[in-house]
């Protein structure tokens, strides 16, 4: 756990802390992150928000959409995320079909992750179609980051994984969308695959952040997903920068290991424990325990 100088933990960030950097111009580093140790690693390395992303369907889970993740699969993961994370603003993505059919679902579903997973705030997809149920649970005492432009939930309504607002329509509706989350509550919204001039434009709008991912450099803070900044996966999108090649690390040692099993050469007496020698005297009286008739 980081600590102040005077050796007291280091204090949560919160919500409003994001909108005050925003206020004075601080840039806002967010990062996803699905288990213990990643959340570990990104709140060592400074980060001021961890996203608990559906994501996690493609990354952790293998599937080829957001679409099939659970209740269960978020909990899991944000409760491992918060149990990692003391001093990073800790975020639950809702997964599809959890706040979408109803405002009691959605109210319930987004306590869960406050009173069960110990997460600080909840994320959902959508602007205006979503504002009722962001301000219902803002008022409810639950925190809400919105999320615009490519939203995976609704994928097969884009027809991919497309860049959105290009033409002024779209962009104007998108423009009232983030306008509709900020007047119902919302603390942030992230910009997914959305132009530059345009996600500037709403940054200038808003005073809560924005925070982008495919969105240029004119958002209040930018996201991105863990396994695209390690190097993690064979795939990378245009709005990532592989940072390392973890994957490649991971590999090399992975096979070093393999190749020491298969010669004897791990492990050693480094990693090994004994027996103390009248213990082992006792056992070699005893043993073997079955007589040579049975
Ligand atoms: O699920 C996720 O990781 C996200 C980010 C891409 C914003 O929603």
């Amino acid at each position: 756990m980081s600590a102040t100088p005077a050796g007291r933990p280091a204090a949560r960030v919160t919500t409003t802390d994001l909108i005050a950097m925003k206020a004075s111009g601080e840039r806002i580093a967010v990062i996803t992150a699905y288990d213990v140790s990643g959340a570990r690693l990104v709140e060592a390395a400074g980060v001021d928000a961890i996203l608990v992303g559906d994501s996690l369907g493609m990354t952790v889970l293998g599937y080829d959409s957001t679409l099939p993740v659970t209740m269960d699969d978020m909990l899991r993961a944000t409760a491992a995320v918060s149990r990692g994370a003391k001093r990073a603003l800790v975020i639950a993505d809702m997964p599809f079909m959890s706040y979408q059919a109803s405002v009691e679902d959605a109210l319930r579903n987004a306590g869960r992750f406050l009173a069960e997973a110990g997460a600080q705030a909840v994320k959902l997809e959508g602007g205006m179609a979503v504002a009722d149920t962001v301000g219902l649970m803002t008022d409810a005492g639950i925190p809400v980051m919105g999320h615009v432009g490519l939203t995976p939930q609704s994928v097969n309504v884009f027809g991919g994984y497309k860049l959105q607002g290009r033409d002024s329509a779209s962009a104007i509706r998108l423009v009232e969308d983030c306008l509709a989350l900020e007047a119902a509550g919302a603390f942030a919204v992230v910009l997914e695959l959305v132009p530059a001039e345009l996600a500037q434009m709403v940054s200038e709008e808003l005073t809560i952040p924005t925070i982008g991912i495919g969105a240029g450099a004119g958002c209040d803070g930018q996201v991105q997903v863990y396994h695209d900044v390690l190097g993690l996966g064979d795939f990378t999108p245009k709005h990532a920068r592989r940072y390392t090649e973890a994957g490649a690390v991971i590999g090399k040692a992975v096979s070093a290991y393999v190749d020491d099993v298969r010669s004897g050469a791990f492990p050693t007496e480094k990693q090994t424990s004994h027996l103390a020698a009248d213990v082992v005297a006792e056992l070699e009286r005893i043993l073997p325990l079955t007589d040579e008739e049975g």
